[in-house]
């Protein structure tokens, strides 16, 4: 039986004293799939009482590694009974929460408010809150002492324990119905892990599309950049064995999906923990081989790991999609060393310069922070002369954030705000105007494009990518989405393109 770790002797619900009468099985997944029935024995029961659908909200903050989990999370939450609803006006809420930088955590704060004042209508409303910023201490103490509402607090390492934990709070609200009439004083089910290896394979997840997916490769990171709270909060790096990851896409090409993006916070270094080590690059080649899997994409390569033997395997397929996300950080040795980043401007130029030259047609996106601590209008105008060298197809920009715990939090030279966001206009002003430059690149191409949704402003046009992850509108019925078609590309509009579909018989280059 599963504990909470932190008891408090009032107002938490152990997990011990429940009833869970048939047993729960003690393996995984079948554990799940037991508490998931009991869940949906408690929604049928709430349906007849109320004469309507029991609806669910699922928010996701922050990166794909959270997008995937929603997946997970929303699977279990269909599989329970409960049905989407549009907007937090619903029976359960729940917060895949991130924490990357301070404002994430600004945002989540702000909601829980608007939810108080919508559980005040609908008391048995649950409010559930997972992810990234529930592995942080600070932040569940503060939830504890000033959030009372909130009945579901869980981290990064047990999503998929979803369905346990919301029958722990939804057993609780029946006994607190009797004993605690006020709704803003629930019991809170808490339930963090600071580590763990296990990883559960099937169980259910609602797919956000039918074509494409997120592929989890490894977990967690190892690499501690000094101003990032990752390794924090979704712990040391553990890769999946590639028997599991290809079983996996076997199953989602058989399930209709021609497109896998790759996810883990540093690829590069895929396999190095397995018992039999295997390189990433010789994982996407087995990749490659699933029959059915057009298109594969990775995300995020650290550049200190990235290898030739990467490369040379990137040049030489035709799977492989044309855009490599590079994280640069910093353009400044100095600062890069600050950072714990573990290459020079010099490297990171070398290593850009290469993969221009072997991957022509490649796009190189990147993320660049400005005003950490000790960044000097000199080192600043190394990160501008980096984006003019590498010429980014497109950059994430982010003003430094202060992450409480990490070493750059407590670096005294902290640049002041007003600099550091007049840095930020100049940087991003640059990397727009490049970006803008770098997307006509195949401007007048016929290059092929898988077609993503309908498009909402327009019902005319269909919306797809191109391999190097240009956004491309053409007119087009929705019966061409999850294909893979060729498409002109007529118009570069800065950012994305107009395109048309070839007439038969034209000819394409
Ligand atoms: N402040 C600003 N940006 C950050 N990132 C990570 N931590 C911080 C921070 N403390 C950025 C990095 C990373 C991206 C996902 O978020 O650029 O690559
Ligand atoms: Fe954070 Fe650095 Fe790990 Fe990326 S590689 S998740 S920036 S610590």
């Amino acid at each position: 039986m599963s504990k909470i770790e932190e008891k408090q002797p009032y107002g938490y619900v152990d997990l011990d004293l429940i009833d869970t009468t048939g047993a729960a099985p003690d393996e995984e997944p079948a554990r799940q799939h037991f508490f998931m029935a009991k869940c949906r024995q408690f929604v049928q029961e709430r349906e007849l009482e109320t004469g309507r659908k029991q609806t669910c909200f699922l928010q996701t903050f922050g990166c794909q590694m959270n997008a995937k989990d929603s997946e997970k999370l929303r699977g279990i939450l269909y599989e329970i009974g409960y049905s989407p609803a549009e907007s937090e006006e619903a029976d359960l809420v729940l917060y895949n929460t991130c924490t990357v930088r301070e404002n994430a955590n600004l945002k989540v704060y702000g909601h829980l408010g608007y939810l108080s004042s919508l559980k005040k209508k609908n008391p048995q409303m649950i409010i559930g809150l997972c992810g990234c910023m529930m592995q942080e201490t600070d932040v569940v103490e503060k939830l504890k002492k000033s959030y009372r509402f909130v009945n579901l607090i869980f981290g990064t390492h047990n999503i998929y324990k979803f369905a346990e934990l919301l029958y722990a709070v939804l057993e609780g609200q029946i006994k607190a119905e009797q004993m605690q009439p006020s709704p803003l004083k629930t019991n809170m089910v808490i339930d963090i892990w600071k580590d763990t290896d296990k990883v559960v394979e099937n169980l259910p997840a609602d797919r956000t599309y039918s074509f494409k997916c997120g592929v989890n490769i490894m977990y967690g990171c190892n690499n501690f950049c000094t101003y990032c709270i990752v390794p924090y909060v979704r712990g040391r790096e553990r890769s999946r064995r590639p028997e599991e990851i290809l079983r996996e896409i076997r199953q989602l090409s058989e399930d209709g999906v021609i497109e896998v993006m790759l996810l883990g916070q540093n690829v590069n270094s895929y396999g190095k923990t397995l018992d039999e080590p295997v390189s990433f690059a010789q994982l996407l080649q087995m990749v490659e081989q699933v029959p059915g899997i057009e298109r594969i994409r990775f995300m995020t390569s650290h550049p200190k790991d990235l290898s030739d033997e990467l490369i040379a395997v990137m040049k030489q397929s035709k799977k492989i999609c044309r855009h490599l996300h590079l994280p640069l950080q910093s353009g400044s040795s100095r600062i890069l060393k600050k950072m714990n980043r573990r290459y020079t401007k010099e490297q990171y130029l070398a290593l850009a310069a290469k993969l221009r030259r072997e991957i022509p047609d490649i796009s190189l996106t990147t993320d660049i922070i400005v005003g950490f601590p000790g960044e000097t209008e000199e080192d600043f105008q190394e990160t501008l002369d980096v984006v003019r060298q590498v010429r980014y197809d497109s950059a994430f920009t982010f003003l430094y954030s202060r992450r409480t715990g990490t070493p750059a939090a407590a670096m005294e030279d902290q640049v002041p705000d007003d600099v550091a966001k007049e840095r930020f206009n100049r940087l991003l002003s640059l990397v727009q105007g490049i970006s803008q430059e770098m997307s006509k690149r195949v401007e007048g191409q016929t290059l092929p494009v898988l077609v993503e949704s309908g498009n909402d402003h327009d019902p005319s046009l269909v919306t797809g990518r191109l391999s190097n992850n240009l956004l491309v509108h053409f007119p087009g019925t929705e019966e061409l989405i999850g294909q893979i078609v060729d498409v002109r590309l007529t118009e570069c509009k800065g950012f994305y393109y107009m395109g048309t579909l070839p007439a038969a018989g034209e000819e394409t280059f």
